[in-house]
């Protein structure tokens, strides 16, 4: 069977995955009895997800504004800042179990649900800023770091009196410093730049040689996460590492799930580990994986509860979100100089 929704009113404490220690807050949300089974609306105009390191003083105004507007949210609305990085670690520090399960917990990483997961968590997100600037345009930016463009900290997220700064981060890893999506402790920049693109043709193309590979393994009601896909496992790990700050006491706070949500730039990482799903999907040779649906009931049905731009919990399923365009964005086009970058 597929994977059920949390009950949110047995939402418990959150273990810190790194020392194995409690989480000192609670990362549960408020608790509503009305579930609506969301329903994605009609698409009349497309949102473009820009490129971080592309976007205009405006559009950086603009997000700011919606961002700082979410902090001053009252704490207990659940489009609350911290409420929605809360999020993040309740679905994936074991706050939740799985519902008739015992104490199995709930677990949306290293599994085919980590793509999906991540698409909703950031499609209510999107929606939850646009309504606070009354923009229903507003698209979230994505971290181009598969480009060499885009492979240092977008510079946004760095200026220290921007609601879009974390003081969080590694000191080491701020610009003009390379990305190393292998972690591999490199620091030329060129040889980084070189690693990176021979990671990316290596975790989108060379390694996957059928469509779990890619979206991650068969997660199933009862069940333990038995492994994530090549993506999940390899740029997007490494750019949590490296953003997350190794003189914090567990690399608070892009290097661990119960914090990742606090720093405004997961978000935009995440944008870009969305957009590897869809490039994935729509736009690379699939000589090796001709079919990159996955038709098993067990994964389309799959569920997750999420509060919408209105504060309404409701209830998504895995189905809804296989096509970004039906979601209703699409990402800026930006070339891809890994796609033949054969090591
Ligand atoms: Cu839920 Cu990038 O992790």
């Amino acid at each position: 069977n597929p994977i059920q929704p949390p009950e949110l009113d047995k939402c418990g404490v959150a273990t810190n995955a790194a020392n194995q220690k409690p989480v000192e807050f609670s990362c549960c949300p408020p608790v509503t009895q009305r579930i609506i089974d969301y329903k994605l609306p009609p698409v009349f105009q497309m949102k473009i997800r820009p490129s971080a390191h592309r976007v205009s003083p405006e559009y950086i105004f603009k997000y700011n504004m919606a961002i700082d507007r979410m902090k001053r949210l009252p704490q207990d609305d659940p489009r609350n800042f911290l409420q929605q990085a809360n999020i993040h670690c309740a679905y994936c520090n074991g706050a939740y179990d799985q519902p008739g399960q015992g104490t199995l917990d709930l677990q949306v990483h290293e599994s085919w649900l980590f793509f999906p997961f991540h698409r909703w968590y950031l499609y209510f997100y999107e929606r939850i800023l646009g309504k606070l600037i009354g923009d229903p345009t507003f698209a979230l930016p994505f971290w181009n770091w598969d480009n060499p463009k885009g492979m240092t900290m977008p510079p946004m997220f760095v200026d220290p009196r921007s609601a879009l700064y974390d003081e969080k981060r590694d000191p080491a890893s701020l610009p003009p410093a390379v990305v190393d999506l292998g972690n591999t402790q490199v620091t030329d920049p060129l040889q980084l730049v070189a690693n990176n693109l021979t990671i990316m043709y290596s975790e989108m193309i060379r390694v996957n040689a059928n469509v779990y590979d890619f979206m991650g393994q068969p997660l199933r009601e009862g069940g333990k996460p038995k492994g994530g896909g090549s993506s999940e496992r390899g740029s997007h790990t490494s750019v949590h590492i490296w953003v997350g700050d190794p003189n914090q006491p567990t690399r608070e706070d892009l290097g661990n799930f119960y914090s990742a949500g606090r720093d405004p730039l997961f978000y935009c990482h995440h944008a870009n580990v969305d957009r590897m799903w869809t490039l994935w999907q729509y736009f690379l040779p699939s000589n090796k994986v001709p079919d990159k649906r996955i038709t098993d009931p067990d994964f389309l049905n799959a569920a997750f509860l999420f509060y919408d731009e209105n504060a309404q919990l409701v209830r998504v399923t895995v189905k809804d979100c296989l096509d970004n365009l039906r979601m209703g964005y699409d990402f800026e086009r930006i070339d891809l100089p890994w796609l033949d970058y054969r090591p």
